[in-house]
């Protein structure tokens, strides 16, 4: 980080989350990693290390940091392990609806406890049948008297199977499609509430990622985003353009690490007489990448500091972030796994751990394929000028 660049705050916010991530997070990435259990420990020292609401604003109990905050804290920790940065990430987006759509007796009801590290909150968009057609969900919330009664599943839901609180996104309203979705908080032993399957996963296995079954669960009215019916699409566009930097934040860290555990062996690997990074052909695979990953990281500084700054227009630096850094880390965890030969294709060294944990970024929270989509719906809308 170049000091000058960036606030005193985040300065020391750097300086703290890779403190945490190498003398709590790296010593037990391979043990979770292997268990796929939930790292309790590194969630309590994180709360303990005041970073659970870095990302909240401080009248409810946050740092007050914003998205730059969140990405620099989140590159860290994705350094030591990509699970635990995504872990820690995902109360960001599953947070996210609440800052942008909660109406204030809302946001104190359920910031405070986030931030102080109390609850952890998942994100529930995703159905079996409504990945990338997001707008297509067919879970159903129905008002009766001062509830609503949700029905359906919910998929791929990070962190559902530890979170207290649930941002669930439901139809409403059939006819109405995108405009008849709606935002509820679901609080974890609510009627009808049930975390179903776990997914055994290729990387980031620490953090469970389950069905949600809804089946009669019933949810007070006022856990309605909002107060108002059919802003929840809108919710997860605003809250998805907010949240993506993190998970490019979350690329760069597993490209850094990979790069940094790379540098080390090359330079330690003895070859044909000498030290493989002696190399020129590996020289230039390094240089080739930490140029990458630099590239990314300020694409992705660029965005949340757009994002921080109020502009109206996110959308597309968002998903450009996300598309840039997270190609960046599968390409370059994928090169660091070759540097080390066959020892990279093994468990004995932790850089496949890496390549595992880099894939999942390229697909969620939007595939990159998504991303694509967005920014071309974006330039093609910029390219033909203001409505008339
Ligand atoms: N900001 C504000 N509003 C937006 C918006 C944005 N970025 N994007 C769309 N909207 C609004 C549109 O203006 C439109 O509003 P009106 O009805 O008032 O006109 C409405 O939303 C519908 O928009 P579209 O017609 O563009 O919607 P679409 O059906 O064509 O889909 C999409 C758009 C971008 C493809 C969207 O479906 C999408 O982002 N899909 C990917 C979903 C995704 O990222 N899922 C990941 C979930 S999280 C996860 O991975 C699991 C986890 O736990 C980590």
């Amino acid at each position: 980080m170049i000091e000058e660049l960036y606030t005193p705050q985040q300065i020391e916010l750097e300086r703290r989350a890779r403190e945490l991530a190498e003398t709590v997070m790296r010593p037990v990435a391979a043990k979770y990693d292997v268990e796929q259990a939930y790292p309790w420990e590194v969630q309590q020292a994180i709360k303990e290390a005041g970073l659970s609401g870095v990302w909240i604003p401080q009248e409810y109990g946050g740092l007050g940091g914003g998205v730059l905050d969140l990405c620099i804290v989140v590159e860290e920790f994705s350094r030591a392990c990509g699970g635990m940065g995504v872990g820690f990430a995902v109360n960001a987006l599953g947070s996210f609806p609440i800052m942008v759509g909660g109406t204030d007796e809302q946001k104190q009801r359920w910031l405070p406890p986030i931030a102080a590290g109390e609850k952890l909150i998942a994100f529930g968009l995703s159905e079996k049948e409504a990945g990338s057609d997001a707008g297509s969900m067919k879970t159903r919330a129905e008002r009766d008297g001062d509830h609503y009664v949700l029905n359906g599943e919910k998929k791929w839901n990070t962190g559902g199977a530890v979170a207290s609180l649930n941002t669930v996104f439901a139809v409403t309203n059939p006819d109405r499609g995108a405009r008849g979705i709606s935002a509820f908080v679901v609080e974890k032993g609510s009627p009808g509430y049930r975390v179903g399957k776990h997914e055994d996963k290729m990387g980031i296995r620490c953090v469970p990622v389950v069905e949600i079954h809804l089946e009669d669960c019933r949810v007070p009215a006022d856990n309605l985003l909002g107060g108002r019916e059919g802003l929840g699409f809108k919710h997860a566009m605003v809250t998805l353009d907010r949240a993506r930097p993190g998970v490019a934040a979350q690329a760069v860290g597993l490209a850094q690490g990979a790069l940094d555990l790379a540098m080390q062996y090359t330079h330690e690997r003895q070859q044909f007489g000498q030290s493989v990074s002696s190399f020129q052909g590996v020289q230039w695979m390094l240089a080739d990448m930490a140029t990458q990953i630099e590239a990314a990281r300020q694409l992705v500084h660029h965005a949340a500091r757009v994002i921080d700054s109020g502009h109206k227009q996110i959308t597309k630096v968002s998903a450009m972030c996300k598309l840039m850094a997270t190609d960046v880390a599968m390409k370059v965890t994928t090169d660091c796994v070759q540097l080390f030969g066959g020892y990279g294709y093994c468990k004995d060294y932790p850089i496949e751990k890496y390549m595992r944990d880099a894939k999942i970024t390229q697909i969620y929270e939007g595939t990159n394929q998504i991303q694509r989509l967005v920014i071309a719906r974006n330039l093609l809308r910029e390219a033909a000028g203001p409505a008339k």
